[in-house]
């Protein structure tokens, strides 16, 4: 399983993508793909209308929060698991009057899903923020992403936590999934047993990730996919296991 961000990896140099496009597609019965974007899947799919990018199996959006199969456009039942916890207006009502905080527009947001702008955060405004959540009761998860984006999602939801249900549905191991991304939001791919590839324009957040199941790719865009991706194919699977095993 191939689950991939969207803009800044698989997005961002069309001729990369159709040279992607053209790999994966002799492969694409042995290959479940998905695409793992911070955008919700109706945007998601507007971008696969009017771009060269495959056809995915399913499509995981607005950071984790929602996870649709492509073909019948039906939900995943049972995620997000951990909704028990979340309360979207307890996050509007605490966090409204923040000076620093910017909400996104409408179009960004929904029931499972704050987010906000946050220029150049500091640690100890992330801190602080999560704190006041925090200390009124509300379990959120927070993802800060380009030194901008701020997304408080339903507690163990993420992109991460959002392709293991996945790969566990397909019964797929988590050493069979391949999980590409560019900026902060995506590192969250790289904690679920997953071998990760980070394409070479990815932002320094990412790049600093420096693990055994972590391959930094030359190139960039959807040839760093590629790179990546052909990396961990020829890979041997006793290799594989090694790694896990460090990686533990
Ligand atoms: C996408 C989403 C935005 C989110 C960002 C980072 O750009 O549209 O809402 O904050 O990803 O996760």
């Amino acid at each position: 399983m191939i689950a991939s961000d969207l803009d800044g990896t698989l997005l961002g140099d069309e001729t990369a993508l159709e040279e992607f496009a053209r790999w994966l597609a002799p492969q694409r019965e042995q290959v479940r793909l998905v695409y793992n974007s911070g955008r919700f899947p109706e945007s998601v799919r507007k971008s696969i209308a009017k771009s060269a990018l495959p056809r995915p199996d399913a499509i995981i959006g607005g950071v984790g929060t929602q996870i649709e199969m492509f073909d019948s456009g039906e939900p995943l039942p049972g995620w997000p698991e951990h909704d028990i916890h979340w309360d979207a207006r307890t996050i509007h009502e605490l966090l409204g009057d923040e000076p620093r905080l910017k909400l996104q527009p409408a179009q960004f947001l929904s029931p499972y899903k704050v987010s906000y702008y946050a220029e150049r955060a500091t640690i100890e405004e992330l801190t602080a923020w999560q704190l006041k959540l925090h200390s009124a009761g509300t379990k959120t998860h927070m993802v800060y992403s380009s030194q901008r984006d701020l997304d408080f999602l339903p507690y163990g939801c993420d992109k991460g936590t959002a392709t293991a249900f996945l790969a566990e549905k397909w019964e797929l191991p988590p050493d069979r999934v391949i999980a590409c991304g560019d900026t902060g939001n995506d590192s969250a791919m790289f904690t679920q047993g997953f071998r990760g590839v980070v394409v070479g324009n990815a932002l320094e957040e990412l790049k600093v990730l420096d693990a055994p199941h972590i391959y930094l790719a030359q190139a960039d865009f959807a040839a760093g996919v590629l790179e990546g991706v052909q990396h961990w194919m020829s890979v041997s699977d006793s290799n594989l296991a090694e790694l896990s095993i460090k990686s533990a």
